[in-house]
């Protein structure tokens, strides 16, 4: 596959951050034993991702913004472009040696994401895509899977967890979707459930309260693997929003309807 010079530069870096948080995942498996260790090891290794991809980016671009989750917005002189970057989601999976992190770039241009990069490290794994240019994993195209039926549908969610997010609500939307599919899954990194999305791997997912790191590089992937994106109730897929519902058209759909029944039994006055 030919990438655009861009879509190389963030590729190259992801590759160089994904190294980098290889190294230290090794290393975290050694440190389980105590509390403290792993968790100030982990943030140190984010930490260290994030740098080097805003080392990276910057040199190739000294002018153009960003938005990162440790760093936070970083205004760049060129207003129109800005890199919205998640050096490490996943974290808890990282953290408990669990293999399903990725290092997550997406490029905004005019308010909105023209291409992304999220790379799992740990399976080798580069989902990429540019508007226009199609999605890929590694080097082979990508398109959501074809599924049509919610009985043979698998979905991916995110379970809020303590002190965080509508508990009550999520239980609400989880037993719906549950009672009608295949089932749901939570693998617990936002950029790489989307990414699977676009793989056909799942044939949607859904989740509230993200940020924009989260989502931005993988809804460019989806999208431009067919799939449809959106807000939980609908509305335009927005990444500075933090709700996110897609899947290929009919299921993206169907899932769209089975949260809003859920949305109507959780606001239904109870007894
Ligand atoms: C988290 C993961 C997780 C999602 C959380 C995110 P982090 O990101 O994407 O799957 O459920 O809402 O905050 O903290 O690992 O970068
Ligand atoms: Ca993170
Ligand atoms: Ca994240």
């Amino acid at each position: 596959m030919a990438r655009s010079p861009l879509l190389n530069v963030m590729t190259q870096t992801a590759l160089k951050a994904g190294r980098s948080l290889t190294r230290d995942f090794g290393e975290v498996q050694n440190l389980q034993v105590s509390m403290k260790g792993p968790a100030d090891f982990v943030s140190n290794a984010d930490r260290k991702a994030e740098e080097i991809v805003f080392q990276e980016l910057s040199r190739v671009r000294p002018d153009w913004g960003f938005l990162m989750e440790e760093r936070g917005a970083i205004e760049g002189k060129d207003t129109q472009h800005r890199w919205i970057v998640d050096p490490l989601d996943g974290t808890t999976n990282f953290l408990h040696g669990i293999p399903i992190f990725a290092v997550s770039i997406g490029l905004e241009r005019d308010g909105e994401v023209v291409a992304g990069v999220v790379f799992n490290p740990a399976m080798d794994e580069l989902y990429s895509a540019e508007k226009g240019g199609g999605a890929f994993l590694n080097d082979r195209r990508l398109r959501v899977a074809a599924r049509q039926k919610l009985p043979e549908a698998l979905f991916g969610t995110g379970a809020p967890f303590l002190g965080r997010g509508d508990h009550a609500r999520f239980l609400y939307e989880f037993r719906q979707v549950m009672s009608e599919t295949a089932g749901v899954r939570r693998l617990g990194a936002a950029s790489l459930d989307l990414a699977y999305v676009a793989a056909g791997r799942l044939d949607g997912f859904w989740e509230r309260d993200l940020q924009p790191w989260d989502t931005a590089a993988a809804a460019v992937i989806i999208r431009e693997a067919g799939g449809f994106i959106s807000g939980i109730d609908g509305s335009k897929f927005d990444h500075l929003q933090g709700d996110v519902a897609c899947g290929n058209e009919a299921m993206h759909k169907a899932l769209l309807g089975q949260l809003q029944i859920a949305e109507n039994a959780f606001r239904a006055p109870r007894a």
